[in-house]
């Protein structure tokens, strides 16, 4: 009888061994998927505290850098110019792989971010957020367009955060927040449009535009906020979504065009009003598939209308007001 039980109990005891054991090899196949694309991590806004506490290979904070961490002395002061003056001298160009990125960083929204410690952790940004590194010329001059109405907390840390990231990486750039006027339903895609006819009108030299969601942050640095052969998807791999793409095709978040690309697929749509949509629709200009195949001539960058309510250049960004009218009655929309 003892025996009998003995033997149960063995047998129980060797299950149980073999569950933690298929649990653990689970989980550390998990965990490098996961780290396998920590690049492309990205933390979106929420008031549930640190992003760090998401991701379990950021819980040991001695990997990761401070955010705000200044570009090495190349040994020249930050350039007082976003634009070299016609007396500055020809300098080289930027390396491919800019040598003073952090890597991971450390991102929480937590502690109090107030606009004037944004303004002095970044002294070399000029008037309405531009910026050039003072040691080499960019290939790319970039545009970064942020849709916006109401999230003036979410924007001071998108700025405390970004500014730093895209000065290490070595960006000639300018930040543009299309605030939309009034309180009709708001129109991403149509705001972001309005952004890159704007950005060009301050400075004709824009080539590489990034479209950034204003609560997203990239959690590395060496996720380069530039333009490539082809359209670039920055935020795959959001907390928000357990870091993986929601969807094959997801195209939300933060993205990036060339002048060029962006022109070619006649920009974006102005004709999604409220949540949702116009990134899929956006994706499938690329693809150029079925009904947006048919909408993209004729509704796009050529075909926006809208009014600027107001130009103003604050010290770390460029804030344009804009009034994009309003959805109409049908069919009704979120
Ligand atoms: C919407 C997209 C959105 C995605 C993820 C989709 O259903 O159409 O606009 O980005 O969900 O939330």
């Amino acid at each position: 009888m003892s025996r009998l039980l003995g033997g149960t109990l063995e047998r129980v005891c060797k299950a149980v061994l073999l569950l933690c054991l298929l649990h653990f090899l689970v989980a550390v196949i998990l965990y490098f998927d996961v780290y396998a694309q920590h690049l492309a991590f990205f933390s979106r806004f929420s008031a549930r505290g640190p992003a760090r506490a998401l991701h379990p290979a950021a819980s040991s904070s001695t990997n990761f850098s401070r955010p705000n961490t200044t570009a090495p002395s190349s040994g020249l002061p930050e350039s007082p110019s976003a634009r070299p003056g016609p007396t500055a001298p020809v300098l080289p160009p930027c390396p491919e792989s800019p040598p003073g990125l952090v890597g991971r960083l450390l991102i929480e929204f937590t502690s109090p971010m107030p606009l004037e410690r944004v303004q002095r952790e970044n002294p070399g940004v000029l008037l309405g957020g531009r910026y050039a590194p003072p040691d080499c010329t960019p290939a790319q001059t970039v545009a970064v367009i942020i849709p916006f109405r109401h999230r003036e907390h979410h924007l001071r840390y998108w700025l405390h955060y970004l500014h730093p990231i895209l000065r290490r990486q070595r960006l000639r750039y300018g930040v543009y927040v299309i605030n939309q006027h009034g309180e009709d339903t708001f129109n991403r895609a149509k705001l972001l449009n309005v952004g890159f006819l704007e950005a060009l009108k301050e400075d004709a030299t824009y080539d590489c535009f990034i479209f950034s969601d204003v609560d997203l942050v990239p959690m590395d640095d060496r996720n380069l906020y530039r333009c490539g052969d082809q359209p670039r998807h920055f935020a795959i791999a959001m907390d928000k979504f357990g870091f993986r793409l929601p969807y094959a095709g997801y195209f939300g978040g933060v993205s990036g065009l060339s002048k060029a690309q962006f022109l070619r697929i006649n920009g974006f749509p102005n004709e999604y009003w409220g949540w949702g949509g116009e990134d899929d629709d956006i994706f499938n200009r690329f693809t150029k598939i079925q009904n947006t195949k048919l909408t993209m001539k004729r509704d796009g960058i050529g075909s926006v209308r809208y009014q600027v309510l107001e130009v103003s250049r604050q010290p770390l960004f460029t804030n344009i007001t804009v009034d994009i009218g309003r959805p109409p009655s049908w069919p009704p929309r979120g």
